[in-house]
Formats: structure tokens, C-alpha cells, sequence
């Protein structure tokens, strides 16, 4: 395989192509968030990397609580939409239906398959362009139709991803193996 070098990246591919909820001044505003990854497992914290100048901020700093939400592949032109559109110049309260669930300043998005509503736990400012955002995650949803065996199925709710590199959405590939079972399968070789 030869390489040819892409300079200094952030390839960690596929992104989910998640959208931030946020009450700014008591109205639902949405963003979305490539840069969105688990930081913790116990209890679950889940960290955005987003510009402190985006509207969905002013919400997050005013309430310290935030939503995370997963979009199905329909749902792609919203989530372009309000990735593309901010709220300082349009109101985007009624892109989608909203609804509260513990911390009630955390607007989680209905048609969105996978819902978690955040504490902040951290803010970060790393000297470049954008802000870290730690939340705890205080409660998620799924909803009964997209899950199988009581766990979010992703063959049901199809997420939606995206690539950095290219600015593109896609759908999720093919079932590749059972986690902490199919490794078994490999032999170390031996001399
Ligand atoms: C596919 C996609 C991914 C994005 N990912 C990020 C991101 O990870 N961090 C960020 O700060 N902005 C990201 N954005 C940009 C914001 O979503 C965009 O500037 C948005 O309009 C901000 O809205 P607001 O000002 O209403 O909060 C992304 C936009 C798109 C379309």
C-alpha cells in the first residue's frame, strides 16, 4: 500500500453526522456536529469540538446543558440545513419537533432516531478554532422500533455519516463480525 501524506487531518472516518440541541435565550436551536466522539463510559461523556462562535454555544454556556442527536439518512437534508444556516440570522426552533426530557433546557430532536441529553461537565479551549465540549450524559433515547434485543439497532435506523475530507454524507456498509468474538477467529503466527 503506498501512502502519500494529506498534511495535518482529522481522519477519524466515518464522523457521525450528529446535531447539537441547545436552548438559546428559552428557543430550541440546532447545529451539526461532525466532531463528536465518546469520551467515557462510566458515567457516559460524550465530547463536541465546535467553533465558541456558533448561536447552539451561547444556549450551551447560558443553560450548561446540550442534547446529541442522531440522524437517520432521511433525515440528511435537514441536518445539512441546519449545519449550513445559523441561528443568529434564522430561526431554526421549528426544523424539526422537539421535545424535553430530565435537565428540560436540553431540546432533544423527535424524528431523530438516538437522543442524549448532557450536562457540561467540561469547556475546553485548546488555542485553535474550537471550543471542547464535555457532557455527561444524563439520559438517551431510542426509539422501540429501531432497536433490537433492547439495544439501538443501526440496520434499523440506518445513521447518518459523513467525511471531512470530501464534505460528504453516506449511509452505513456492510455487517462485518460480533465485537470481542470474531477476533478470535485470527491465529498469531508462529515461526
Ligand atoms: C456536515 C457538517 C458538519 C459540521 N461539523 C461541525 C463541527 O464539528 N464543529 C463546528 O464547530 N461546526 C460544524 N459545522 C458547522 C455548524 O453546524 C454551522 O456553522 C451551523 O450553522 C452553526 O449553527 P448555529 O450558529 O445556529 O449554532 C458542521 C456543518 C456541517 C454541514
Amino acid at each position: 500500500m503506498q501512502k502519500k501524506t494529506l498534511g495535518s487531518k482529522p481522519f477519524v472516518y466515518p464522523m457521525p453526522a450528529s446535531i447539537v440541541g441547545a436552548d438559546v435565550d428559552k428557543k430550541p436551536n440546532f447545529m451539526t456536529i461532525a466532531y463528536c466522539g465518546v469520551v467515557n463510559n462510566g458515567p457516559a461523556m460524550v465530547a463536541i469540538g465546535s467553533n465558541p462562535k456558533h448561536h447552539t454555544m451561547n444556549g450551551i454556556k447560558e443553560n450548561n446543558t446540550f442534547s446529541v442527536n442522531i440522524p437517520s439518512e432521511e433525515l440528511v437534508e435537514k441536518t445539512d440545513f441546519v449545519g449550513t444556516y445559523s441561528g443568529k440570522n434564522i430561526d431554526k426552533s421549528e426544523v424539526f419537533e422537539v421535545f424535553y426530557g430530565k435537565l428540560k433546557t436540553a431540546p432533544l430532536i423527535k424524528e431523530c432516531p438516538i437522543n442524549m441529553e448532557c450536562k457540561v461537565v467540561k469547556m475546553m479551549d485548546l488555542g485553535g478554532s474550537d471550543t471542547i465540549v464535555i457532557g455527561e450524559v444524563v439520559e438517551s433515547y431510542c426509539a422501540k422500533e429501531h432497536m433490537t434485543n433492547g439495544q439501538p439497532d443501526i440496520t434499523k435506523f440506518k445513521p447518518l455519516l459523513y467525511t471531512t475530507g470530501d464534505k460528504k454524507y453516506w449511509g452505513i456498509g456492510k455487517f462485518c463480525g460480533d465485537a470481542w468474538n470474531i477476533g478470535n477467529n485470527y491465529k498469531i503466527k508462529k515461526d
